[in-house]
């Protein structure tokens, strides 16, 4: 068997080692509590789960789906745009519905990179913005983030090397919790009208900010529509992370030939998920509200516990993660693992999502309340 060049050349995963040690240490009878992955633990709403049992009943949603999604969903998305943001969006042209906000993100630079061709990402950040642009022959550029810079890239002094095609942002931030404003983003666009970008946003987690922080969309911007397109996924906003379904908006040249592609790799989403999808963007939207609180909680109990040994943290205003500094003479690696030999305790090594992640650990906020305070109670434990 002769790999493929391209998948040799992906980066190592560096979560393998760390996996590998906690089924040691599992195996070993050792409770060990993961803060490791971004899955919520809270249940999909109860009308979502009813509206795909009566959708699955319907034969007719056994079949291959329309590869544009259904005209309903489309409806849905773009009317929950209209009220969530102001943003008028075209049902027909400017929204697509997605297999899952990541399955978008991957086949994205298969359209639009050509081999050689480079693009923007944030360093640290979501990894598949760079492994895909690679998978496609392209060169992703890292655009380092820090509290420095408050976790936004400073496009200000950044003159991007030629070839470049696109620009990924992701607010509020996956791994760091960072937040951008309508100012910022009026920036990126005028950036990208500047550079002849494709401004790619990824807004998963527009939904759950705290402190009654309230996320703008990307295409707020007047005119944004010209060089940008919103990803978005019901993933983390309904606790839908198994059921994979997402949508892309925006640009519509950039939107069909996203759809083309796509025409040539799969089939649509299944569609009793669709019609739950819509039931999900149009029915009640109270849990959301309850959904922010628990993890607002959360997060103080976590930056409570940080503060407490002496490593003070920002309180992060969105996303379900805390980006903690290590502490002083460790690496994000060696942190890690002290935790997990020490506390039994899993969190994400920086590094995993960047070179410029070095000094951090990502702890997520998905596990039931009373663990998190286990966690937390050993994590204190042990740095004292
Ligand atoms: C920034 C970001 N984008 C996209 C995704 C994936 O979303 P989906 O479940 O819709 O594929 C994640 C999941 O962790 C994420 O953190």
């Amino acid at each position: 068997m002769r790999v493929a060049k391209r998948v040799e050349r992906l980066p190592p995963y560096l979560f393998a080692e760390l996996d590998r040690r906690v089924a040691a240490k599992r195996a070993a009878g050792a409770d060990v509590i993961s803060l490791g992955v971004g899955d919520p633990d809270l249940p999909t709403p109860r009308h979502v789960v009813e509206a795909l049992q009566e959708a699955a009943e319907d034969p007719s949603t056994h079949q291959y789906a329309s590869y544009y999604g259904l005209p309903a969903l489309r409806l849905a998305i773009a009317e929950w745009y209209g009220l969530r943001f102001g943003v008028d969006l075209d049902p027909e042209s400017e929204v697509l519905p997605l297999i899952g906000l990541k399955e978008g993100l991957a086949h994205m630079p298969w359209a639009f990179i050509d081999p050689g061709d480079r693009a923007l990402v944030p360093d640290p950040g979501y990894p598949v913005y760079a492994t895909a642009t690679a998978l496609a022959g392209g060169e992703p550029v890292s655009m380092p983030l820090s509290p420095e810079n408050r976790f936004l890239p400073e496009l200000d002094g950044l003159s991007p090397p030629e070839r470049t095609k696109l620009l990924w942002l992701n607010y509020p931030s996956n791994p760091t919790g960072a937040v951008a404003d309508l100012g910022f983003f009026e920036q990126a666009v005028a950036f990208s009208r500047r550079y002849e970008l494709l401004l790619c946003h990824d807004a998963a987690y527009c939904e759950i900010t705290f402190d009654g922080y309230v996320a703008p969309s990307v295409l707020e911007v007047p005119a944004a529509k010209e060089v940008a397109v919103e990803f978005g996924s019901l993933s983390k906003t309904y606790n839908m992370t198994g059921w994979r379904v997402g949508y892309v908006v925006g640009n519509a040249g950039a939107v069909q030939i996203l759809a083309t592609l796509k025409t040539n790799l799969d089939s649509g989403i299944f569609n009793a998920i669709q019609r739950a999808a819509v039931a999900a963007l149009t029915g009640p939207q109270d849990h959301v509200e309850s959904m922010r609180a628990i993890y607002q909680k959360r997060r103080d109990v976590v930056v409570a516990a940080f503060h407490d040994v002496g490593l003070p943290i920002e309180p992060p205003l969105g996303s379900i993660y805390v980006w903690v500094p290590t502490p002083p003479g460790r690496t994000s690696a060696q942190f890690s693992e002290e935790l997990l030999e020490e506390a039994s305790v899993v969190v994400s090594p920086g590094t995993g999502y960047g070179p410029h992640g070095e000094g951090f650990v990502r702890i997520s906020l998905t596990v039931p309340d009373e663990r998190l305070e286990e966690a937390m109670g050993r994590i204190r434990g042990h740095l004292r």
